[in-house]
C-alpha cells in the first residue's frame, strides 16, 4: 500500500492506495470513529459490485453500518438526491462527531462530500473512490458540490475528507470506457507538470489499460502525489490549482454542447481539451509543433477520443463553442483564461489569450469532422 499525505494543517489527511483496501476498510476507518457506527452512501451499480465487501469489512471490526444506494449517473448530482441523501443521513442519526462514507465515483464523492459539509454544519467523511477518475482526481482536494439547471458544480463547498482509500482492485469491474475517461485525467498530470511521468505513460499506458497491477499502483500514486502537492500549496484555487484545469475550458464547452450526455464523458472531454490546449500553445509559439502531435499520438494509441470528429452527433460552430466557454465560471472579468503549455510538463495559466488563435484552433478541429 502506498500513502500520500495531503498537507493542510489541521485538516491534513492521507490517501492510501493499494489492492484490497475495501476489504480492509473497517480496520482503516476504525481509528477515526468516536463510536462504532457509520453511514455509507453509494450508487446502485457500485452497490452491486462492492458494497457487500465493504459491509463485511465494517462488520468484522464491530462497526454498525447502514447503507443508501442512489441511482448511478450524473443526474444524481443535483438538489433532489442531495435532499434525499441529507435527510437519510439525519434519519440514521448521524451526529456531529460521526463519519460518513462515500463509496463510488466522482458523482457520489461530490454529492456525499457536499451533504457531509452541510449536515449539522459539517461532519467528517471518508472517500472510497471506485472509478479511476475519482481515485486520481475527484476524491482528493475537497471540492464537493452538485449541478443545477444553470450549470455543473455551481453549488458546493470546500470540505476535505478525513481519509481516502483508493482500492485499485475495484477498477477491474469498471467498464473500459469509464477507465479511459479517468485516464484522461492521468495524462493531464503528466502534461501539466511531469514530463517524465508522461514518458512513462507512453510506455506503460497499454499495460495499465490491460490491468497490470504495478502500473496501476504507480499511475494512481503519481497522480495523487501531484494533486496533493498542488492542493496543499493552493487549496482554494487562488493560483497554482488552476493548472489542474488544463484542457477544461475546451472540455466544458464541449460538455455543454453535448448536454452532459454519454456522447462525451468528462475525462474524454479533458483528453480532447488537452490536445486542443497543446495545439493552441503551439499556434501561439509557446511550445514546439511536435508536442501536440505527441499528445494526440498517445491518446490515440490508448484508444481514446482525440478529435471533435469522434464525438457522435452534431456540434455547434466555432463562435457558439467560444460562447459556451465564455459562460464558464472560471472566466475572470469576461476574459478567456486558458491553461497553456511551454512544453510537455510545463503548463501555466494564460490570462489574455487572443480570440483569433482560439478561433483558428477550433475552426481546424471542426474542419476535421
Ligand atoms: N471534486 C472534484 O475535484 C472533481 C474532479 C473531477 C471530476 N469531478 C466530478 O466527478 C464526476 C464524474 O466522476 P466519475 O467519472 O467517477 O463518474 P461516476 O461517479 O458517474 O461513475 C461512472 C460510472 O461508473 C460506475 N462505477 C463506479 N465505480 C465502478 C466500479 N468500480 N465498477 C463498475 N462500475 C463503477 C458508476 O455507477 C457510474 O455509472 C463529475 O460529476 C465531475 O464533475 C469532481
Amino acid at each position: 500500500m502506498n500513502r500520500v499525505a495531503v498537507e493542510l494543517g489541521a485538516r491534513s489527511y492521507e490517501v492510501r492506495i493499494g489492492e484490497g483496501l475495501i476489504a480492509r476498510a473497517g480496520a482503516e476507518v476504525a481509528p477515526l470513529l468516536r463510536r462504532r457506527q457509520v453511514a455509507v452512501v453509494t450508487d446502485e451499480t457500485v452497490a452491486g459490485a462492492h458494497l457487500p465487501t465493504l459491509m463485511a469489512a465494517l462488520e468484522a471490526e464491530g462497526i454498525a453500518a447502514s447503507a443508501l444506494a442512489l441511482p448511478a449517473g450524473e443526474a444524481t448530482k443535483g438538489w433532489a438526491e442531495l435532499a434525499r441523501c441529507t435527510e437519510w443521513l439525519l434519519e440514521q442519526k448521524v451526529e456531529r462527531r460521526d463519519v460518513v462514507i462515500a463509496l463510488g465515483g466522482g458523482v457520489i464523492g461530490d454529492l456525499v462530500g457536499f451533504a457531509a459539509a452541510i449536515l449539522r454544519r459539517g461532519v467528517r467523511f471518508v472517500q472510497l473512490p471506485t472509478t479511476l477518475l475519482a481515485q486520481v482526481d475527484s476524491s482528493v482536494g475537497g471540492k464537493t458540490g452538485i449541478n443545477t439547471a444553470q450549470g455543473k458544480n455551481l453549488v458546493g463547498a470546500f470540505h476535505q475528507p478525513s481519509l481516502v482509500l483508493a482500492d485499485i482492485g475495484v477498477l477491474d469491474t469498471l467498464p473500459e470506457r469509464d477507465f479511459l475517461s479517468g485516464y484522461g485525467e492521468v495524462v493531464k498530470y503528466g502534461l501539466l507538470g511531469d514530463a517524465a511521468f508522461f514518458d512513462w505513460l507512453e510506455i506503460n499506458g497499454p499495460a495499465l489499460k490491460a490491468g497490470d497491477r504495478v502500473a496501476r499502483l504507480r499511475a494512481v500514486t503519481r497522480s495523487v502525489e501531484m494533486k496533493a502537492g498542488i492542493v496543499a500549496r493552493d487549496e482554494t484555487e487562488e493560483g497554482e490549482r488552476a493548472l489542474l484545469n488544463l484542457g477544461h475550458t475546451f472540455c466544458h464547452a464541449l460538455e455543454k454542447a453535448t448536454g452532459y450526455s454519454d456522447r462525451l464523458l468528462h475525462g474524454e472531454g479533458v483528453a480532447i481539451g488537452c490536445a486542443l490546449a497543446f495545439e493552441l500553445s503551439s499556434r501561439l509559439g509557446l511550445c514546439s509543433q511536435e508536442d501536440p502531435s505527441r499528445v494526440r499520438a498517445h491518446l490515440a494509441a490508448m484508444g481514446m477520443k482525440v478529435d471533435l470528429a469522434q464525438i457522435p452527433g452534431d456540434l455547434p460552430g466555432t463562435e457558439a463553442l467560444i460562447a459556451l466557454m465564455g459562460q464558464d465560471k472560471k472566466v475572470v472579468d469576461g476574459r478567456l483564461r486558458f491553461v497553456l503549455a511551454r512544453g510537455i510538463g510545463e503548463a501555466f495559466v494564460a490570462e489574455d489569450v487572443p480570440g483569433e488563435a482560439v478561433r483558428a484552433v477550433l475552426d481546424e478541429a471542426l474542419a476535421r469532422r
